[in-house]
């Protein structure tokens, strides 16, 4: 049994979750300070975002140096010890692979820029201008604008699918792909068990850099990027020889784990498992419930469509957010965002739990002159500022919430003096104790994470599936109404007992007298025990 399949991962944005040294941005020695926090919450591994060398044009995800720690963040040192800690409290450890690009800072690309002639040009990107002048083709980088930056010194333009100073690196240069081996096998050999993949799906470009078709559905007000489809800049087949070489690598590792981060329709998503002959991540980040409408009948569809659209052997996982979508609990509202919560983690497959959801955080309004995020700066007022998403945990009712000294990088909730881990921590009712609650319940009933999943329905408001495993069966009943529904019991269950319910305390049950209809309250979840 792969530990991975068992565990649920928690995503930490590393400016955001703890800092140590009062200049407002977190840090590993911040991070370290928190693993306890992390254990006795009961998640088993964390993924870090970027902690590389960076000048931060992309906030970590232009990578001056895949090898070393931003100095903003700590050393080396730092993380071998965040790691070892890590690993004393049996949390894994995954760090960010972005292999797409680096930064236009990185020698790599100095060098590559500096002439034509250099042994490194062909490690990024480079195309002559098309024949009338301009950019060599018509793909839009997903900040918006051209995704070719001109090099008047060279006469060429380079491929950026992100920022100009994110270039792309050319991943049918066989030596940037032996240099990126490298970097797996170099944070493998310090023992890190596995790595989130930035933008997969993107790695690898047509090969004769033909236009993207233009997206019928694009309109003014949507993002730029969005004018065309990327069939051509995307998802090539090639891809999926590079993701088997880098799952060999973690595979020869030992027990590590590649999830890769693709936003694809499904049927697209699922050939990012590979095949037997040719296997590929063991977890393509699965983000439908991200984007899926809030209603039950339309969710037991999409998890069942994804169940069902599996590859043999191919193991589920699920996310509700992350470091660039909206927050859940913006999106459903604080009291579904708890059974949002209890779905999440008991569903079949890997979760991943986003910091700082585990206490309801919303979306924070960043006031115009504190915005940080340059998809936002390039692309005001359409709602795609990833700031909001990105701001601070709050650790008590203290200045600076406990997260720091100084002034925070970003501003903090305004309800930080009672949203934060303390106050929660002390009140039954809280969401930090309805996950830490629904975390131990499915480590205690391997039903919830390793059992079978069946009977997925979604009928008059109410969700429910049932999750078994040996003699085992779990129900679990999702009211996504903000009214009181009901629900018979199917008959092969028996008398179910309640384990847990998102409304404490527990007030419903089976009203009829005999004990075959539930009563569910508004917006409650409950996980209930056939016995
Ligand atoms: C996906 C990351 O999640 C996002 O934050 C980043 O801006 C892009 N990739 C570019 O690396």
């Amino acid at each position: 049994m792969t530990w991975w399949r068992q565990a649920v991962f928690y995503q930490i944005y590393p400016r955001s979750f703890q800092d140590s040294d009062g200049d407002g941005i977190g840090d590993l020695r911040g991070i370290a300070g928190r693993l306890d926090y992390l254990a006795g919450l009961g998640v088993d591994a964390i993924w870090i975002s970027p902690l590389y060398p960076s000048p931060m044009a992309d906030f970590g995800y232009d990578v001056a140096d895949y090898r070393d720690v931003d100095p903003r963040f700590g050393t080396l040192a730092d993380f071998d010890a965040l790691l070892a800690a890590a690993h004393g409290r049996g949390l894994r450890v995954l760090l960010d692979f972005v292999p797409n690009h680096s930064s236009d800072q990185h020698p790599w690309f100095v060098a590559s820029r500096s002439s034509r002639q250099h042994a490194k040009r062909d490690w990024y990107i480079w195309r002559d201008p098309a024949p009338g002048g301009g950019p060599p083709n018509n793909w839009i980088s997903d900040f918006g604008g051209s995704a070719w930056e001109y090099d008047a010194a060279s006469g060429q333009y380079y491929s950026h699918a992100f920022l100009k100073e994110q270039p792309d690196l050319n991943w049918r240069n066989p030596e940037v792909v032996a240099a990126m081996h490298d970097v797996l096998r170099f944070w493998f050999d310090r023992g890190v068990d596995g790595f989130r993949i930035d933008v997969l799906w993107h790695m690898v470009k047509a090969a004769d850099f033909a236009d993207n078709p233009p997206n019928p559905a694009w309109r003014p007000g949507m993002a730029d990027m969005l004018r065309v489809l990327q069939t051509r800049s995307t998802d090539q087949p090639e891809i999926h020889a590079v993701a088997a070489d880098l799952r060999r690598i973690a595979d020869t590792a030992g027990e590590r784990v590649l999830i890769g981060e693709i936003y694809l329709p499904l049927d697209r998503l699922m050939t990012y498992y590979g095949t037997a002959d040719m296997p590929g991540v063991h977890l393509p980040f699965n983000f439908s419930l991200i984007d899926a409408p809030w209603d039950a009948a339309g969710l037991a569809r999409l998890i069942a469509d994804y169940e069902a659209a599996l590859p043999p052997g191919g193991w589920p996982n699920w996310v509700l957010g992350n470091h660039d979508r909206p927050r859940i609990a913006t999106r459903v509202g604080p009291a579904q965002a708890r059974v949002a919560a209890m779905l999440l983690l008991t569903l079949r497959g890997t979760p991943t739990l986003y910091y700082g959801d585990e206490l309801g955080l919303t979306d924070v309004a960043i006031p115009p002159e504190r915005v940080q995020d340059p998809r936002e700066l390039r692309e005001p007022g359409l709602g795609l500022n990833r700031d909001p998403v990105r701001t601070p945990m709050a650790w008590d009712g203290g200045p600076g919430a406990g997260f720091t000294t100084g002034d925070p990088w970003l501003p903090l909730h305004d309800d930080a003096a009672t949203r934060n881990v303390a106050a929660q921590a002390a009140d039954a009712g809280s969401m930090l104790s309805l996950v830490r609650d629904l975390l131990a319940l499915r480590r205690a009933h391997p039903a919830l994470s390793l059992g079978a999943l069946e009977g997925v329905s979604g009928e008059d408001d109410v969700l429910r599936y049932e999750r078994s495993d040996g003699g085992e069966r779990l129900i679990v009943a999702l009211n996504l109404s903000a009214g009181e529904r009901r629900f018979a019991l199917p008959d092969h269950v028996g008398m179910p007992r309640l384990l847990l319910s998102t409304v404490p305390p527990w007030r419903t049950g089976g009203e009829d007298g005999d004990g075959r209809t539930i009563l569910l309250a508004p917006d409650e979840g409950v996980v209930l025990l056939d016995e």
